[in-house]
């Protein structure tokens, strides 16, 4: 299908579509926010959270297992918990409604929760899986962003960070939907960034490589990020202006060029093919 757009799109300088300026992403401060990261119970939510901890935030971390909830509160005094199920609707209104009522200065969100379970895209998917990382990973944070948004707004100063993946630019054929779902959220962010570009609310991308975490499963392979590392790089890409906080050692890839990226596609996957990812 070809693009509404005449050849004037493809002549240097000569493009129909003028590149005016649209402000984008306001730096966050990196102290003083009160800061909500879903899927904080462990790996980068954790790893995030307690970072924004230290740096003397306001943190309070969701996810749905009560004892790791419990433990963080425990072990990172001032940092709260609450239960949330980022893939129930109903309980997405509930928690914000309880927190915008407990917070009202709450001004960051992080929408970080995700799973990754493997699929078979050349043949059946299981139904209920996909539409379980479709309600995790893609309508989650839509959902939780659109019942706060208007609370983000009334802030002097907000900030929406969405967690995709590496794979929202080079998909992993074994995690078909996911790596969809990744890419949707990364779609999502663009169009959101742009909508509130004339807000108090910056929109940042987080897009990790492997990191090693619990989300496949922790297994120290020498090509996953250990997570201390990835979460350091993450903290200071964060306090950049940055709308997509990339580290440089995935950098390639989120440049993976427009029609070339059938023969890195298929690279990376045959890659996986001989070396498979432990799970
Ligand atoms: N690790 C990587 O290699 C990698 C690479 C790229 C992107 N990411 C992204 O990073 C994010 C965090 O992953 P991770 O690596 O830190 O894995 P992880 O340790 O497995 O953490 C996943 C988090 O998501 C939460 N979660 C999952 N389903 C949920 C639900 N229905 N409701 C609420 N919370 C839910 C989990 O909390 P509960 O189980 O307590 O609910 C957990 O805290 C994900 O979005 C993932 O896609 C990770």
């Amino acid at each position: 299908m070809g693009l509404p757009v005449d050849d004037r799109a493809i002549g240097g300088g000569r493009s129909p579509f003028r590149f005016n300026k649209v402000s984008q992403v306001t730096t966050m401060q990196m102290n003083g926010n009160t800061i909500l990261i879903t899927g904080g119970t462990s790996g980068i939510g954790r790893g995030l959270a307690e970072a924004f901890h230290k740096l003397g935030n306001k943190v309070i971390v969701a996810g749905r297992r009560r004892a790791l909830l419990d433990e963080i509160s425990t072990s990172n005094p001032g940092i709260d918990a609450i239960e949330l199920d980022i893939a129930d609707a109903d309980d997405i209104v509930r928690v914000a409604t309880r927190l915008t009522r407990a917070y009202p200065a709450l001004n960051v969100l992080i929408n970080n929760a995700g799973i990754m379970p493997f699929d078979d895209a050349g043949g059946a998917i299981d139904d209920a899986v996909s539409r379980a990382i479709v309600d995790t990973n893609l309508l989650g944070p839509i959902r939780l962003t659109s019942a706060l948004i208007e609370h983000l707004k009334k802030q002097p100063r907000a900030t929406i960070v969405h967690n995709t993946s590496v794979l929202a630019y080079l998909p992993l054929a074994t995690t078909a939907v996911y790596s969809a779902t990744k890419a949707a959220l990364h779609s999502y962010a663009m169009s959101q960034r742009f909508m509130l570009r004339d807000t108090s609310v910056s929109v940042q991308e987080i897009a990790p490589p492997w990191v090693d975490t619990d989300l496949i499963r922790k297994s120290g392979d020498p090509r996953a990020m250990p997570l201390d590392i990835f979460v350091e790089k993450t903290m200071a890409g964060l306090a950049t202006d940055a709308v997509e906080v990339i580290v440089d050692e995935i950098r390639p890839i989120r440049d993976n060029p427009g029609s070339g990226e059938h023969a890195l596609f298929n690279a990376f996957n045959l890659d996986l093919v001989a070396n498979p990812i432990p799970v």
